[in-house]
């Protein structure tokens, strides 16, 4: 029996993937297909994939050409797969002439004609692209704009801010403006004008993907998700931390019983960088500890432990009514526990650290950006390292998930509406210094 191998991404299966299959199983008696897995495509900077590895290895299924369909998730892994299976002639398009030369060390290597006249990302290129307008005065905003380069679809539409130093394409005078020439929005601008602004975008029924917190209580957090639904809309908190790999995996292994029962969890996020900024009578456009690390600090709390706790304590340093240098909480659960340490006048060691009764999860500084941890045994010799590739600090992969969100009209599963709400309930009970201790 003669047993062929080929790989590819097969985003949106067009008639292209289907002949070079239909040849590839002519060339023998079985045929194994690779689909790329999504993480080890975005290193070969095929971000732009629309479908998910499950949508994608359906699609292949779906034609009956492949015998046998494995993913491909590593490089290296082609060596691996040929002579693990036994194939005799590994194959793909002629795109690819000469890259996979090497492994005619291991079997026979065929190069089949490309189709002429389509691909992938043609496909993708005809899709209507979302026009994406940028709101508020954060830098954050330009790392946003230079981001969307890399995410097929999307096309920046312009920026309004009062900061004079962000040079982004074309300026809106006013919100309005750059609303009527937006699909969809990134909102960056201080806290206490992301309800009206929200509200505002999604009435007329533009797309949101909003800096959590995306309000400041409860009550207007449900009212903004409930009115994207009415109004056939995608609302997202833009947490980047939720959409890098490595911190997804982390979430699963240590929900998968990795490190036996979770008993508590620490998670800590500081920055000085705006300290200069910060004074007594001038802190309008700075956002607070509370708002600007709160979010992701409670991001693992309540992906891993959940939004039920059963008592919380919010001890602050304050400079003002409404500025916080440093913000400690904890959050007491019925069988755990967990506290997030955050600072923009207070600096500390931005690290997290999962506890459970078998072993830890540590991911270090600064963990938001997660691209490496590790999981830590009483015998050092169990450890494991994990590494993923982390491109555009996540803000890419965030801009890719708001695209698919957009496109299929599902609300995307990173961050739960419970987890969104909940974090929104901790700032509004910070403001309303409820379960509150000041420092002196
Ligand atoms: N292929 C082909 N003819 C085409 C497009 C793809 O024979 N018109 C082959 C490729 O050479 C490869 C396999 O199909 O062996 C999977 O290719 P993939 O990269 O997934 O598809 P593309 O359409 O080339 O995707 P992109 O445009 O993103 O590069």
């Amino acid at each position: 029996m003669i047993k062929v191998i080929t790989y590819g991404t097969y985003d949106l299966l067009h008639y292209g993937h289907i002949k070079l299959l239909e040849r590839a199983k002519a060339l023998g008696d079985y045929l194994i297909v690779g689909v790329t897995a999504d993480d080890f495509d975005k290193s070969r900077g095929k971000i732009n994939v629309q479908q998910s590895l499950m949508q994608r290895i359906d699609a292949v299924r779906a034609t009956g050409i492949a015998d046998e369909i494995i993913i491909e998730e590593y490089e290296g892994q082609k060596i691996d797969d040929i002579q693990r299976f036994g194939i005799d002639i590994f194959t793909v398009g002629s795109d690819w002439r000469g890259k996979f030369d090497y492994l005619n060390e291991y079997c026979k290597v065929v190069y089949l004609d490309r189709t002429e006249g389509i691909s992938s990302s043609e496909i993708r290129s005809e899709r209507k692209k979302i026009k994406l307008g940028i709101v508020g005065e954060q830098f954050l905003a330009e790392k946003v704009a230079h981001e969307c380069n890399y995410v097929n679809g999307i096309e920046v539409s312009g920026v309004y801010t009062t900061n004079t130093d962000i040079k982004i394409g074309k300026k809106f005078d006013t919100f309005d403006e750059l609303l009527n020439c937006s699909d969809a929005l990134y909102i960056i601008s201080h806290p206490t004008l992301h309800f009206k602004q929200i509200k505002k975008a999604i009435d007329l029924k533009k797309h949101v993907l909003c800096e959590a917190p995306i309000a400041l209580s409860l009550e207007e957090s449900r009212k903004l998700h409930q009115l994207a639904d009415e109004k056939g809309c995608i609302l997202m908190d833009a947490l980047k931390t939720a959409y890098s790999t490595a911190y997804s995996r982390m979430i699963l292994l240590a929900k998968g019983g990795k490190i036996g029962k979770i008993i508590s969890i620490d998670a800590t996020a500081t920055s000085l960088r705006d300290i200069n900024l910060i004074s007594k009578n001038n802190v309008s456009h700075t956002w607070n500890s509370i708002c600007a690390w709160g979010p992701t600090s409670m991001l693992p709390i309540f992906q891993i432990l959940g939004t039920d706790y059963c008592k919380k304590l919010i001890i602050s340093k304050l400079l003002n009514d409404d500025f916080d240098i440093f913000t400690k909480v904890e959050f007491i659960y019925d069988d755990s526990v967990a506290t997030l340490k955050v600072g923009k006048g207070v600096k500390s060691e931005g690290e997290l650290l999962i506890s459970g009764t078998k072993g830890y999860i540590y991911v270090p500084a600064p963990w938001w950006k997660t691209d490496y941890f590790e999981i830590r045994y009483e015998n050092p010799n169990d450890n494991k390292r994990y590494f993923y590739q982390l491109d555009g600090e996540g803000i890419r992969y965030e801009l890719v998930a708001f695209m698919d969100a957009i496109q299929s009209k599902h609300h995307p599963t990173y961050i739960s509406r419970d987890v969104s709400n909940a974090i929104c309930n901790v700032i509004e009970d910070f403001y309303a210094r409820k379960d509150f201790f000041e420092l002196k």
